[in-house]
């Protein structure tokens, strides 16, 4: 089919190449030149693994090409929109102004029986809206909603083999439904559960999704401040309530908590939006899963001046990890980048180190000292704190890092470290609830 993807970032860069990959003529729109011509050059703007091929693929193929003139758009027979809703400064509330703005510069350029696919993660209600504008000034075009659920870091595999398909679609609009069904046909035939629905769920399944998922992690947060009261071990509750599958292990996993350009805006997006409809009760406990997770972030820095003694100030702090989770470069609300940032207020002499985000890092706070390698980033350090889980700082030797700090510390703010290994090697271990 012949598709127009509108927004190229991470999750835009992502669909418009997995769409050329599946064999489909593609473009990629966005309005950032910068970013569409590293795209075009065939460089991803961000780290995702596994991008670069299928983008190098695509390209060289003929199937993928790149614009900022909406008007390349006019071909297409599937419109994808995939620009950003970044959580509003003053209200919380999802921002939606991108999304608008991309689909009235689209309608001109609609063609006959087109389909626009809204992608964005957007309040409740917005498909609806845009959905009437579009029967009133593009009668010829329809619109479906078909929310993403891809992870960073696992982006390409997740949009080639999605673990479910949602697509809302206008009352009775079955060919909408049949249109997608032929963009997805390679992870239909392969078994892919598809939920056909109306606009409002579809919206809705989104941040429902992300609302219990960032639920699930505070869960675990608040039990691992119970644990570390009572000389309690979150990592083996985890495991032991896990083994229900009515619960299950995964997400639960205490430690800094969650971050990135999704969870944090798309619950506090979720509680306005219950505020616009009268709903203020409904959703407050998505206010305390939010502060719940902030927490986290203070207890490390606290804890951190805890181990230096009562105070941060003049002391070496190395931070390993600056991105919100491993394999990706992403530094949006990251808590990571938040602690390393809070003790150096406080202070302390911080350096970061990140395999991929140090970019992104220094884009957002150019006073933040950073080393290339985690052996510099030790060096003299009096405090380590692991802060994301990259594999390179699972795998550290305590040993052969003992050797580099000035004092033998480390807290462990994502619990993936083993206590034993790391004190009988002469460090003073901190995990979060670990006893
Ligand atoms: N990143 C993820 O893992 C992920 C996963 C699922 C859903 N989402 C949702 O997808 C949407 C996009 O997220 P993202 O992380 O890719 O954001 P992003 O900020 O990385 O990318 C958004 C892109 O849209 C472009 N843009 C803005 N206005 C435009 C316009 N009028 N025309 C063309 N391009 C325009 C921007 O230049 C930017 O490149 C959000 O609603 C997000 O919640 C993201």
């Amino acid at each position: 089919m012949r598709i127009s993807v509108i927004g190229c970032g991470y999750l835009g860069a992502v669909h418009a190449s997995a769409m050329a990959e599946l064999g489909h003529d593609v473009v990629g729109i966005d309005v950032d030149e910068r970013k569409i011509a590293a795209l075009a050059a065939g460089r991803p703007a961000f780290y995702e693994p596994g991008l670069p091929e299928i983008l190098a693929s695509a390209t060289a193929s003929g199937r993928l090409r790149f614009s900022t003139d909406i008007a390349a758009a006019a071909d297409a027979e599937v419109h994808f929109v995939a620009v950003g809703t970044p959580q509003s400064a003053e209200t919380g509330a999802a921002d939606v102004s991108f999304v608008d703005a991309a689909f009235f510069a689209l309608l001109p350029h609609l063609a006959d029986g087109a389909l626009v696919v809204g992608k964005s993660t957007v309040p409740v209600g917005t498909a609806a809206r845009l959905a009437e504008r579009l029967a009133a000034e593009a009668p010829h075009a329809r619109l479906a909603w078909n929310p993403e659920f891809l992870r960073e870091g696992f982006a390409v595999k997740d949009t080639l083999s999605p673990d479910r398909l949602v697509y809302g679609i206008g009352a009775g609009d079955g060919h909408a439904a049949s249109v997608l069904d032929h963009v997805y046909r390679a992870a239909i035939e392969a078994g892919t559960p598809r939920i056909v629905t109306d606009y409002a769920t579809a919206e809705l399944v989104k941040v429902a999704a992300n609302a219990f998922l960032a639920t699930k992690i505070s869960f675990i947060n608040a039990m691992s401040e119970i644990a570390d009261a009572t000389g309690a071990d979150v990592t083996a509750l985890a495991d032991a309530i896990g083994h229900d599958a009515r619960i299950g292990r995964r997400f639960l996993n205490a430690g800094v908590g969650f971050g990135g350009g999704c969870l944090p805006k798309d619950i506090r997006g979720f509680i306005a939006r219950a505020e616009e409809l009268g709903l203020h009760d409904t959703l407050a406990f998505l206010g305390a899963v939010d502060e719940t997770n902030l927490r986290q972030r203070r207890r490390v820095v606290d804890l951190a001046v805890q181990d230096l003694g009562g105070t941060a100030a003049g002391r070496k702090v190395a931070v390993l990890g600056v991105t919100f989770k491993p394999d990706s470069d992403d530094v949006r609300d990251s808590p990571a980048l938040d602690i390393a940032v809070s003790l150096q207020e406080l202070g302390a002499e911080v350096v970061v180190t990140d395999p991929e985000g140090l970019e992104n890092a220094l884009a957002r706070r150019p006073d933040l000292r950073a080393a290339s390698t985690t052996r510099e980033a030790l060096f003299g350090a009096d405090l380590v704190i692991l802060a994301t889980e990259w594999n390179e700082y699972r795998a550290l030797d305590p040993a052969a890092a003992g050797r580099l700090v000035g004092e033998r510390r480390i807290i462990d703010g994502r619990n993936v470290l083993d206590p034993a290994a790391w004190r009988s090697a002469g460090w003073h271990y901190r995990g979060i609830g670990r006893p």
